[in-house]
């Protein structure tokens, strides 16, 4: 091994060795320096053993920065600094901007392609959303490929979808309209299909030492003791053997994703390439997929390793240099406790948004037992964030609904574990007497009982049924429980976000089952095309489509202008003296000018009337209702101290106080 020099001796020979370094922007060489020590610690500790020459391979990563960013468009370099200069004068990051809201969506069933997707885009702005997240759009095998999470290409599309130029356009147009792209970054495992796999298959050494490929059982079966499993039903064990490859595979989600090995270096500069040719194409934010799978070691869960947020660092501190717009959004549907460690903490630099899967388990938690209080006790405890860091808040997602909350909650809230999720699965599969929901059990593991659940949030909040049966009243509600999620999404905490189709009331879409590439994966009847005819009875006063779309859009549009409603902004729950009822206070850290206000929200059926005596009186006191129709001011408030809330059955109020109700979430 050659003896390595220090980081600055290395960042020194770098600079008076290439020609690159002569001609680079002194923005970049700023920022390099800045963080070549953070990202020579980060290398090496990953990566040090592995290494003949960590002087070259540091060089190596400087050299692969410093092309990046030469080629990167002065258009986004003009976006970069108006975003660093932003932060510089104090203002939020561009992710954080008060009223941004998500829509998240499969280009094909969305769209059709890249093309479509432009006239959609006025549907976009009437819901108010600016943040799209295009699902992946790469090349992938034909016929089953996991809705495009098995990557053939990092760096090209879909030719369905369209071509490169197509994807740069679009990110061009979203940025006119004070849009934002977000794409996957599916960097744990790419499709068996992918040139390196082919390569490995071919017996490629360099390719072969890309996954991990076993020659026996011996290793793979250590692994097992102690791995879980993703998908058990479908895609049982961590381990395919594939005979071209003489060998056992690890493949943790389906047999045709091969995880990457990231303890090699290699990996991690061709997934670095790759992520900073995204980068340039225009994309603002990556959702890194599946993130907590990073990395592996027998022994262990295989999820959640120090490694893996050290990867997350890496790339971070490496886009910070050659892309400093880029953002990252963890995918890590784990623990709670382990989500808020994907967030940047402590300034050490990892993912800037997280999806809050717990929050969104516990709105289907209080809508199935008309109760919040699990929703109540819980939420708020693991979501205390560091500045500069937030969530996004949703009802459903093209994923299962996994059931993933800490046992100890739901002992606190009086409920048996194993019992209340028995509850919740037959309850959403439409099993339990007296459920509206229309759902289906995912990934039912006959050994343990466990399951997920599929369903579009509409006919969860069932509106299947209802239309099924005819059932106007049923309808009704069906679509307040909709909006009731939405509208606490878009208030509790983060970024809303609001996944295609759900903004439409669509049901479940059956046609999945007919199609053998979908056909063992239930996940697609949550996945609905949205076509022009449906958009058009959106626009048609009185239908499901038009109440659900305006209702959200409604939401989105009022947000924007409430200051405690800042993606940041901290939240108190309050206990609620009504437990079909939350409560939750938004406010500002700094109080002063920002005005409170009051999330209160109804689980049940019934209408409710909560009084205000039940609440802290440093809350202050009630001005209006900003959901109310009229906005007519103190109305039904007029004497603070004695009114109550109303909410209608599965209603929702957003009430501003008066006062200022400074909320310390440190
Ligand atoms: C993520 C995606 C999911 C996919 C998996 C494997 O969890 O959301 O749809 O199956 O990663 O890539």
């Amino acid at each position: 091994m050659v003896q390595s020099k220090s980081p600055r001796a290395t960042l020194a020979f770098w600079l008076g060795s290439r020609s690159a370094s002569a001609h680079a922007d002194p923005g970049f060489l700023s920022r390099l320096g800045f963080r070549f020590e953070a990202i020579a610690e980060l290398a090496l500790r990953l990566y040090g053993p592995r290494l003949d020459d960590r002087d070259a391979f540091m060089l190596r990563i400087a050299d692969l920065l410093a092309e990046a960013h030469a080629s990167r468009p002065a258009e986004l370099r003009s976006a970069d600094a108006e975003r660093e200069a932003r932060i510089a004068l104090g203002g939020s990051p561009w992710y954080l901007e008060p009223g941004l809201a998500v829509y998240m969506a499969y280009l094909d069933r969305f769209a059709g392609d890249f093309r479509g997707l432009k006239e959609r885009l006025p549907h976009l702005e009437r819901l108010g959303v600016r943040l799209l997240h295009l699902m992946p759009f790469f090349p992938a095998p034909e016929g089953n490929n996991d809705g495009g999470y098995a990557v053939s290409d990092y760096l090209g599309v879909h030719p369905g979808l369209g071509e490169v130029s197509d994807l740069v356009e679009t990110a061009a147009e979203l940025h006119r309209r004070g849009m934002y792209l977000a794409a996957d970054f599916v960097l744990n495992h790419c499709s068996d299909e992918h040139p390196w796999a082919l390569a490995a298959k071919r017996g490629d050494g360099r390719h072969r030492a890309f996954f991990h490929i076993f020659p026996d059982r011996s290793e793979p079966d250590r692994y097992e003791r102690s791995m879980p499993e993703v998908f058990p039903e479908t895609a049982p064990g961590n381990f395919t053997w594939v005979p071209e490859a003489g060998g056992w595979v690890m493949t943790v989600f389906h047999r045709f994703q091969w995880d990457l090995d990231w303890s090699n270096p290699e990996v991690f500069v061709e997934m670095l390439r790759a992520m900073l040719v995204l980068a340039n194409r225009g994309i603002d934010l990556l959702r890194l997929d599946a993130v907590p799978y990073l990395w592996k070691r027998v022994g262990t869960e295989c999820r959640n390793l120090d490694e893996a947020h050290d990867i997350v660092r890496l790339l971070k501190a490496c886009a910070d240099v050659a892309a400093p717009g880029l953002a990252f959004l963890a995918e890590a549907i784990v623990q709670p406790s382990e989500i808020v460690r994907y967030l940047d903490s402590g300034g050490r630099g990892e993912c800037q948004l997280a999806y809050h899967a717990s929050l969104m388990v516990l709105l289907w938690d209080a809508l199935a037992t008309g109760k919040t209080t699990v929703l109540s006790r819980s939420f708020g405890e693991e979501t205390r964030l560091a500045p500069g860091t937030g969530w996004i808040s949703y009802a459903r997602c093209h994923d299962d609904i996994g059931l993933g909350y800490d046992e100890e909650k739901i002992l606190r809230a009086g409920f048996t574990p194993r019992a209340h999720r028995r509850f919740l699965l037959d309850f959403y599969s439409g099993r339990y007497p007296g459920s509206f929901a229309r759902g289906r059990l995912f990934m039912e593991d006959p050994r343990t009982g466990d399951a997920r659940i599929s369903g579009t949030c509409a006919s969860l909040c069932g509106l299947e049924k209802a239309i099924e049966e005819g059932d106007e009243a049923a309808a009704a509600l069906a679509v307040a429980r909709i909006c009731l999620l939405h509208g606490l999404a878009a208030s509790l905490t983060g970024l809303p976000l609001v996944y295609s189709g759900d903004e439409l009331g669509l049901t479940n879409d059956f046609s999945w089952q007919d199609d053998p590439a979908l056909a063992d994966d239930n996940r697609w009847m949550h996945r609905p095309r949205v076509g022009a005819e449906v958009l058009a009875r959106a626009s048609v006063e009185g239908t499901v489509e038009s109440q659900v779309m305006s209702s959200i859009a409604r939401f989105l549009r009022l947000r924007k202008d409430i200051p405690s409603f800042a993606p940041d902004a901290p939240f108190e729950v309050l206990h609620s003296p009504d437990e079909r009822v939350v409560l939750c206070v938004r406010g500002s850290r700094t109080g002063g000018a920002v005005r409170p206000v009051l999330v209160a929200g109804n689980f049940s059926a019934e209408p409710l009337s909560v009084s205000f005596q039940a609440l802290p009186s440093r809350i202050g006191s009630p001005a209006r209702d900003l959901l109310d129709p009229d906005l007519s001011p103190r109305r039904p408030y007029a004497a603070p101290g004695d009114g109550h809330i109303e909410l209608g059955p599965y209603g929702l109020a957003w009430i501003e106080l008066l006062g200022d109700a400074r909320l310390d979430d440190s």
